[in-house]
C-alpha cells in the first residue's frame, strides 16, 4: 500500500485536487491523508462545492501538528500539494511549517521523501520564480498546473487529466491511462 499525504492549497484549480484524489480512490493500492489549507476549502467550497468528507480519505484540519505525517518517523511515500498557491510555495521553499500542509511538506523535504508542488498562479513574480528554485533545490518538484494539448484533449475533463497524470508519473504511480503516452508525431516530423 502506497502512504501518500495529498495537501490542497488555496490556489485556483481545486479540480485537480479533485479527480486526483477520485484517481486514488479508483486504484485501491493508495492511502491517500488530506489535508486543505485554510484557504485550500475556501476555494475548494467556491469552485467544486461538495464536501470534503465526502472523499472518502482521512481529512485532517490545517492545524493539526500532532498528525502522524508531521513527523517524519512516520511511514509515508511522499506529498503531493495540489493545487500549490505562490504563498504555499514560498512557504515551503523557506522551511515556515505554519500549517499542517507546510510542516508535512518540510517533513518530505528533510527525509529527501518526494514532494510535488503542483504550482498555480499567473504571472510569476521573480519572488514566485526564486521560490520555485529554492523548492528544486530544496528536492521539490514543480509541476506547473498548465495542461498539456498534444493529446487533443477534447473537454475539461482530459485537459484536466493532462496535469493529473504527470503528477501520477511522479508519485511513481505510472500505471494509469490518464493520457495517451507521446510516440512521437504521426507520420515523422514535417
Ligand atoms: C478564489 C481564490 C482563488 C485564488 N487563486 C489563487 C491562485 O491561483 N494562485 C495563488 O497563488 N493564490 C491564489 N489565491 C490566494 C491564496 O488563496 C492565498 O494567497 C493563500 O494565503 C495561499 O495560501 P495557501 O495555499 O496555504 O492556502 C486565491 C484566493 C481565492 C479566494
Amino acid at each position: 500500500m502506497t502512504r501518500l499525504v495529498v495537501g490542497v492549497g488555496g490556489a485556483s484549480g481545486a479540480v485537480y485536487a479533485q479527480r486526483l484524489l477520485g484517481v486514488l480512490a479508483a486504484r485501491g493500492d493508495v492511502e491517500a491523508h488530506v489535508v486543505f489549507s485554510k484557504m485550500g476549502r475556501v476555494v475548494w467550497h467556491d469552485e467544486i462545492g461538495t464536501d470534503p468528507a465526502d472523499l472518502g480519505f482521512p481529512l485532517y484540519a490545517s492545524g493539526d501538528m500532532a498528525a502522524a505525517f508531521a513527523s517524519g518517523s512516520a511511514r509515508f511515500d511522499g506529498m503531493v500539494v495540489v493545487p500549490c498557491s505562490g504563498g504555499g510555495l514560498g512557504r515551503i521553499a523557506h522551511g515556515l511549517s505554519t500549517d499542517l500542509v507546510g510542516r508535512a511538506a518540510d517533513v518530505c523535504l528533510k527525509e529527501r521523501r518526494p514532494l510535488l508542488l503542483v504550482l498555480r498562479e499567473s504571472p510569476y513574480s521573480l519572488v514566485h520564480c526564486r521560490n520555485m528554485v529554492a523548492a528544486t533545490e530544496a528536492g521539490a518538484t514543480i509541476i506547473p498546473a498548465s495542461p498539456s494539448f498534444y493529446s487533443r484533449p477534447g473537454d475539461l475533463g482530459a485537459a484536466v487529466d493532462t496535469v493529473v497524470a504527470r503528477v501520477m508519473d511522479h508519485l511513481g504511480l505510472a500505471d494509469h491511462t490518464l493520457q495517451p503516452r507521446w510516440t512521437g508525431l504521426q507520420g515523422g516530423a514535417a
